[in-house]
């Protein structure tokens, strides 16, 4: 595909997404909240850390192979869940886990997703882990819980980040909603897209129909263009506390995450509720602005949990370099958001794949400078500079 043979990085995947989607889906997916703060300590975080390369040592064999919760994965890093793949691509959900399958990492689908989970089980292969939003009536997010356990699902991850809806000021400007509304901005928008419109919406019409938030209960299971397809009064998440954890816990046999964990105090409650990992996350910077870098906060975290359960990263993952910074700092995975995103709106599952590959290639560039045949053996004596500095 062409539009793909002229991406050598994530950037050029981001840049390519950005002429294919409309401004408004584009936005969405690319960029944060209020004044993008997050967004920016994120990725400036990761350029900070400066490597020194080793020399003269056999880095043949090298491999950037790991272990996950006791199963292998191709390279330390995941799917994180986004609600936005199937507006990206037609399917884009199916096609995002089936590039995850391929590349041998497991993938996570979010509750705000277009595809049942149920039909990714089926058709995607792989190992599959499923994101929760909670909603108000909590009997509604058991059977969410309850289909993902009956549909061979490895993991639940709680997101614990999204205590209201935050403030994307650029939607309201732009005219994106979801449901879509019919401004005259947004159908411009789309007309000056046609490419997306009928690669991506004139296919769901003529075939499936306009997507809808497969997991969502039956009764809210508006699609994109009418009905409740955004987030509604029901899935605000301000009365989440531990106690529902505590239910989680009870009713989730398999693997438990929290995503959004940014205190070491915070970790360490989590321990006691017999959590399996954390994912240290300030949602690529798209609810609270002010949130402190990830990468600043992990080594804090990881340091006080210690091998008591799985740390992982995300938000603000670019480089495969940056994947090699968050192991060294404790962290045993990342999860890629937009990276994975821009690649599966410029190509679908090949995109997607192309996405996992640049990043495989660069971090595997990495440990080859720095001396690193395995991942164990990535640690901050790579680093430069005393990483504590960054500390505070
Ligand atoms: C378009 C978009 C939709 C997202 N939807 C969800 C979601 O439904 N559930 C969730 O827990 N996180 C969601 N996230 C946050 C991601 O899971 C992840 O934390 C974040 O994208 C990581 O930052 P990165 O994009 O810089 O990699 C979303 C992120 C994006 C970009």
């Amino acid at each position: 595909m062409a539009a793909l043979d002229n991406c050598y990085n994530i950037f050029d995947l981001r840049a390519a997404a950005k002429r294919r989607l409309p401004k408004g889906v584009f936005e969405f997916v690319d960029r944060a909240t209020e004044d993008h703060l997050a967004l920016a300590a994120n990725r400036s975080a990761f350029e900070d850390v400066k490597l020194r390369h080793r020399s003269l040592v056999d880095v043949s064999g090298r491999s950037t192979k790991t272990m996950l919760f006791g199963k292998p994965a191709a390279l330390p890093m995941v799917i994180a869940p986004t609600g936005a793949a199937g507006l990206c691509w037609y399917r884009g959900e199916l096609a995002l886990a089936k590039a995850a399958a391929a590349a041998g990492i497991p993938l996570t689908l979010s509750t705000a997703s277009m595809t049942a989970m149920e039909t990714i089980a089926d058709q995607a292969g792989g190992r599959l882990w499923f994101q929760l939003y909670v909603w108000k009536r909590r009997d509604l997010s058991y059977q969410i819980i309850e289909r993902a356990k009956n549909a061979g699902y490895e993991a639940l991850i709680v997101t614990v980040d999204s205590a209201v809806a935050p403030n994307r000021e650029y939607n309201s400007r732009n005219g994106f909603a979801l449901p879509f509304n019919t401004s005259p901005r947004f159908l411009l928008d789309v007309a000056l897209h046609p490419a997306w419109t009928l690669g991506v919406m004139g296919r769901y019409l003529t075939t499936i129909g306009m997507p809808k938030h497969e997991n969502y209960p039956t009764q809210f299971q508006g699609t994109i263009t009418s009905g409740s397809a955004g987030r509604t009064d029901e899935m605000r998440l301000d009365s989440l506390n531990w106690d529902d954890i505590a239910v989680f816990r009870d009713k989730w046999p398999g693997i438990l995450m929290l995503k959004g964990v940014n205190r070491t105090d915070d970790a360490l409650k989590a321990l006691t509720y017999g959590v399996d990992g954390i994912i240290v996350s300030n949602h690529g910077g798209r609810n609270m602005d002010s949130a402190a870098a990830t990468l600043d906060v992990l080594p804090e975290i990881a340091g006080a949990v210690g091998d008591k359960c799985t740390v992982i990263l995300d938000s603000g993952i670019r480089r495969g370099s940056d994947v090699v910074k968050a192991m060294a700092l404790g962290a045993k995975a990342v999860l890629t958001g937009r990276a994975t995103l821009y690649g599966t709106a410029v190509g679908g599952q090949d995109g997607a794949s192309k996405a996992i590959s640049i990043i495989k290639t660069e971090m595997d560039k990495t440990m080859a400078y720095t001396g690193c045949n395995t991942v164990d053996e990535i640690s901050t004596d790579i680093f430069f500079q005393d990483w504590r500095s960054n500390q505070h």
